[in-house]
């Protein structure tokens, strides 16, 4: 039972190193194996989500090595199969990549795919429209996988029905090594669609345009290898903002990009907090009498989805009344239960798409269960402001885009740590509980179960003298 415990109260202030971006990584990990020659990675974070990712190619005859923490080197020539069937790589989404990658350079593929998710159904029907635009054929095999082929693979002009991340990253896989021109109107513009781009442009693919809504790609006869770091986590930065504003403390936030950063720098400005730019970093000072303000969701550079829940955790504890519409994904409000459960006063409409949040004073810790990624680093933001403890469960979900996430917070002040049983629980409270906390945890042992021979009155009388 992997938990995180923290015991709340104190502004989290000094400095902290943000990582490679998990979602730049997935596309660029399935973009290492189009070429045999080696890729080097860099700034690769260590998240689970990554290591399954590094799993699979490996699975599939890749040799990964492991240069440091976050350096690999992927050489993709070693690749005995096209088949990536696994179960493993069904709990991760991108893995729908692979196919994009294994499409693009064999001209088939099959991958056991996910389902839907806790935050929704999560389609796939704009990738397989690209696919299908580029001269592929696609089933859906007797258990569950993907399987993708074409003869030729041949360049033409997409219109995208949704402006998907993962279809944009997944269509410039299969085009970079087409016959001709690629045209994807509608593109996603995500700091981490361009990284993806810049990647494949470095291994010598001839991409243009990534990062706005039209992204053209000339198909190249092969890809070579490379050295590549990657992006700054645009979502990791923002979830400690929103730490340091939730818990009105002082934080330097570096190794970023604070033009990815400034629709998020924006709602706190909004809030009324104060955020300073850098050349790679932010300075995020809290404001104990912050303000309510409205956030509406929308592809980048719009306020990004992945932020919704870490806001929220914020704006609870805001003076007066907040709106949070969520445009992206259709159940993305599951932390509200457990917010409310610490004191925050968030309603849902009935559609489920707007939440209304009146600000509280302040939350009581308690026992809370993370639903999903970034509910859960917003139960992490809510414990560290709440009053006495607070245990976050399911944090399996965290650990899949959040590297030494509580590490990160102790370095910035919390008491906040992860524990595997009752006995480190225990552990923890008893280091971190005030003189008179102490007296009451003791005396709340000490009766919690009587001996046998004593009335409650004698233990007490044992206890206090
Ligand atoms: C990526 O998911 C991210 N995941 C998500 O981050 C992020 O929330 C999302 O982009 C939006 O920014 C990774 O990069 C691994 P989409 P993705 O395709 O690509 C609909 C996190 O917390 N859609 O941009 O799956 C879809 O239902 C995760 O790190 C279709 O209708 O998101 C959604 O409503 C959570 N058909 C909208 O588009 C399709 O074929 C945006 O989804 C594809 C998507």
């Amino acid at each position: 039972m992997l938990q995180f415990l923290m015991k709340g109260g104190k502004p989290l202030k000094g400095e902290v190193t943000i990582g490679g971006a998990k979602n730049a990584a997935l596309g660029i990990l399935a973009a290492a194996i189009m070429t045999d020659e080696p890729v080097v990675l860099e700034n690769l974070p260590d998240v689970s989500d990554i290591n399954v990712m590094l799993k699979a190619i490996q699975d599939i005859g890749a040799l990964v090595d492991r240069l440091d923490r976050h350096t690999v080197r992927i050489t993709a020539g070693t690749i005995q199969t096209q088949n990536v069937l696994f179960d493993y790589v069904r709990k991760i989404r991108a893995s729908y990549y692979l196919i994009g990658a294994l499409l693009g350079k064999y001209k088939v593929a099959e991958v056991a795919l996910p389902g839907g998710c806790a935050i929704g159904a999560r389609p796939i029907d704009q990738h397989l429209k690209g696919f299908h635009a580029l001269g592929a054929k696609t089933r859906i095999t007797d258990d569950g996988a993907l399987h993708a082929e074409a003869q030729a693979l041949t360049g033409r002009h997409i219109f995208m029905d949704v402006v998907s991340v993962g279809a944009t990253i997944n269509v410039m896989l299969a085009s970079v090594l087409a016959e001709g021109r690629t045209v994807i109107e509608s593109a996603a513009k995500e700091p981490h669609v361009v990284d993806v781009a810049n990647l494949l442009n470095r291994m010598g693919a001839r991409i243009k345009g990534a990062g706005t809504d039209v992204i053209r790609i000339h198909g190249v006869e092969k890809l070579h290898g490379t050295t590549y770091p990657i992006v700054p986590d645009q979502i990791e930065a923002g979830t400690f903002m929103m730490a340091a504003a939730a818990t009105n403390g002082d934080v330097l936030i570096r190794n970023v990009i604070p033009k990815h950063l400034e629709v998020i720098s924006a709602k706190l400005l909004e809030m009324g907090c104060t955020v300073q730019e850098y050349d790679d970093a932010v300075r995020v000072c809290g404001n104990p009498d912050k303000t309510y303000t409205n956030v509406k969701t929308s592809p980048y550079p719009g306020f990004p989805t992945d932020m919704q829940p870490q806001t929220a955790a914020v704006l609870a504890l805001a003076k007066g009344t907040s709106m949070i519409t969520e445009s992206i994904f259709e159940n993305r409000f599951a932390y509200v239960a457990e917010l409310n459960r610490m004191g925050a006063d968030i309603t849902l409409c009935e559609k489920g798409d707007v939440a209304t949040i009146n600000g509280v004073s302040g939350f009581k810790g308690t026992d809370v269960t993370a639903p999903d990624l970034r509910a859960g680093a917003a139960l992490v933001i809510a414990g560290l402001c709440a009053e006495g403890y607070t245990s976050v469960s399911d944090i399996k979900y965290v650990l899949r885009g959040y590297e030494d996430f509580d590490v990160k917070m102790r370095g910035l002040g919390a008491q906040m740590v992860t524990v595997s049983n009752e006995k480190e629980a225990e552990e923890f409270i008893r280091a971190t509980a005030e003189p008179e906390e102490k007296q009451a945890a003791e005396f709340i042992r000490a009766t919690a179960e009587p001996a046998e021979d004593q009335s409650a009155e004698e233990v007490y009388e044992n206890f206090v003298n």
